[in-house]
């Protein structure tokens, strides 16, 4: 397959058409943005941990019967992946309060839910990723209400999946969020999981491995990506 050019530059990641129009290859960049990219740095080595842990997660996934958009890794930090049309929603499962929904609803971080949640936001860095329910997500054509049940369901099979994987190298999903696409009519689930887009907590001590550490300013950002990178492939 043949990289030709640059379609679409992401805050952390650049994608580039191919040969086939079915197929386009992610290149994930070491930059880190936070607050709808107000806030700016860089996290050595990022790139390349992101595109191995995404793809690690993808794979299982597909072995569990979520269907991805993953096709094939390529190098270090490029991937092939389905050429998908993003449904433009940011989907947060929740099994402990954490930010913003800890900010929200006043309830300390930390604190386990009574069930796992399931949110949206509407995908707009302008607007700030508004919050956004199901009645509006279609009245604004987002997403059918079938496309939002069949995504509802993958999410929730995701957060199964996950967290009983994560707990068996000693870490405790606590949120994340995913991006749905649409490929030949199908909704897969695309974009990432990664230490960028979930909070993963060690499971003893409660220390951040994830990207909480760059947006709070709390140190050794590189360090718990490689820690996170390394439980879940020894590497
Ligand atoms: P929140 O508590 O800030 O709403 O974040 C919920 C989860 O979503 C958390 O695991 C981090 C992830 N996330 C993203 O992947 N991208 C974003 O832009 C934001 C705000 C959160």
């Amino acid at each position: 397959m043949k990289k030709t050019v640059q379609m679409y530059e992401g805050k952390a990641k650049k994608v580039f058409k191919t040969d086939n129009p079915d197929f386009v290859i992610v290149q994930y960049k070491d930059d880190a943005t936070a607050f709808d990219g107000k806030k700016r740095g860089t996290i050595a080595g990022k790139g390349a941990i992101n595109n191995k842990v995404s793809n690690h997660f993808f794979q299982r996934l597909e072995q569990i019967g979520v269907q991805t958009h993953f096709v094939k890794e390529l190098s270090d930090r490029e991937t092939v992946v389905k050429n998908v049309e993003i449904v433009p929603l940011e989907v947060i499962i929740r099994n402990v309060a954490a930010g913003s929904f800890s900010k929200r609803y006043g309830v300390d971080e930390g604190t386990q839910l009574a069930i796992s949640t399931l949110e949206y936001s509407f995908k707009n860095d302008s607007l700030g990723d508004p919050l956004i329910n199901d009645y509006h997500a279609i009245a604004l054509r987002l997403a059918t209400r079938d496309e939002l049940d069949k995504i509802n369901r993958m999410a929730f099979m995701v957060n199964e999946f996950l967290t009983g994987y994560l707990l068996g190298i000693g870490i405790k999903l606590i949120d994340f969020k995913l991006e749905f696409g649409k490929f030949k009519n199908e909704i897969i689930l695309a974009d990432e999981i990664s230490p960028d887009t979930c909070r993963f907590w060690d499971k003893d001590t409660n220390e951040k491995l994830d990207k909480d550490r760059f947006r709070r300013d709390l140190g050794n950002v590189e360090g718990a990506y490689i820690e996170f990178m390394s439980r879940l492939l020894g590497e």
